[in-house]
């Protein structure tokens, strides 16, 4: 794979990517149109032979640093957008927020803007508090690029486009198959982003947990609501099992584990209310035992666990050079 393909993959969706290049943020799932999504995830599909060939970085981003401000922790999303930058040749600074001057009281409009001032192009931000990516982008986005890399309850929006394009590859036309999401969706933003994109694509998508753990209002978005799992798995394509945070427990919302997992731990046996061929979905990190067992999320017949996380590579890329398509100019 070289530059002039992912440019050519680029112009076959030339609309498309005009309006991601004047978007100039991902904040959230819920105004992407078609276009830009099939584009995301065509772009992202050319970007999988980039990763997986292990090539050096492509001259793609070669002038761009790119800030990576991660108040919340993570793995995953931290890692893989580090690996996209990098792959696509532009500079990566991780500021270690436990040592930043964030402890001494900085907002997060001084340290973005203080990154800024560096030579910083793009700013991939992970924060507890819901709406901070807007923020960011309300204050100083005619400056940088700002990339919501997960806020709060909120959204997580390139989870969603890393799932999406997990379940392309399985499907294809995506149109009419049964996505389940199970668990936790009150305090997910991993659920909230993909309900919108599930939805656009035409998926049948349903939801299923704890009616403490469910919000209100959710089926005016055209999704199916069930506080019993076996209903909302059965004839599913898709289960997507969200990570229960155990801190719910303490807060009251689950009256035990055991309860949890008797009532909605995905696992071999349940499968069979599915489709055949069903995939299982985790976004990580996963207790195990708890909302999966081990050896479903271990059995790559039915597990997308790994290719979600190889997914998330390309699609970071893919989102980096659509965002940043000016800065090559
Ligand atoms: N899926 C996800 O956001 O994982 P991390 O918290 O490890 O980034």
């Amino acid at each position: 794979m070289t530059v002039a393909q992912l440019d050519a993959e680029i112009s076959r969706h030339k609309a498309a990517a005009d309006s991601w290049k004047a978007r100039r943020h991902l904040l959230d799932t819920a105004d992407l149109t078609k276009p830009e999504v099939e584009c995301v995830l065509s772009l992202a599909s050319a970007c999988l032979d980039v990763h997986a060939e292990g090539a050096a970085p492509l001259a793609v981003l070669q002038n761009c640093a790119v800030a990576n401000l991660f108040y919340e922790n993570s793995t995953r999303t931290r890692s893989s957008f580090e690996l996209a930058a990098r792959k696509l040749g532009a500079s990566v600074l991780n500021l270690d927020i436990g040592s930043s001057s964030v402890s001494k009281g900085e907002s997060i409009l001084d340290t973005a803007e203080t990154l800024l001032s560096m030579g910083a192009r793009a700013v991939v931000q992970r924060h507890r508090s819901s709406g901070s990516a807007h923020l960011l982008a309300g204050a100083i986005g005619d400056r940088i690029h700002v990339i919501n890399a997960g806020d709060g309850w909120h959204a997580h929006p390139t989870q969603a486009l890393l799932d999406l394009l997990s379940m392309r590859q399985v499907a294809g036309n995506l149109q009419g198959r049964k996505l389940c999401i199970v668990g936790d969706i009150t305090h997910s933003r991993v659920a909230r982003s993909n309900l919108w994109l599930a939805r656009l694509m035409g998926m049948d998508v349903h939801i299923a947990g704890p009616p403490t753990l469910m919000p209100a209002a959710l089926s005016s978005l055209g999704v199916t609501v069930h506080n019993r799992l076996e209903p909302a798995i059965e004839q599913a394509d898709f289960v997507m099992v969200l990570r229960l945070q155990l801190e719910r427990q303490k807060s009251g919302l689950i009256p035990s584990l055991a309860e949890y997992q008797r009532l909605y731990r995905m696992d071999h046996q349940r499968l069979n209310l599915c489709q055949p061929g069903v995939k299982v979905m985790h976004p990580g990190p996963i207790n195990r035992g708890v909302e999966i067992t081990d050896e479903l999320a271990a059995d790559n017949a039915y597990s997308l666990v790994g290719t979600q996380v190889r997914n998330g590579i390309a699609v970071r890329m893919a989102v980096l050079q659509l965002l940043l398509a000016g800065a090559r100019e």
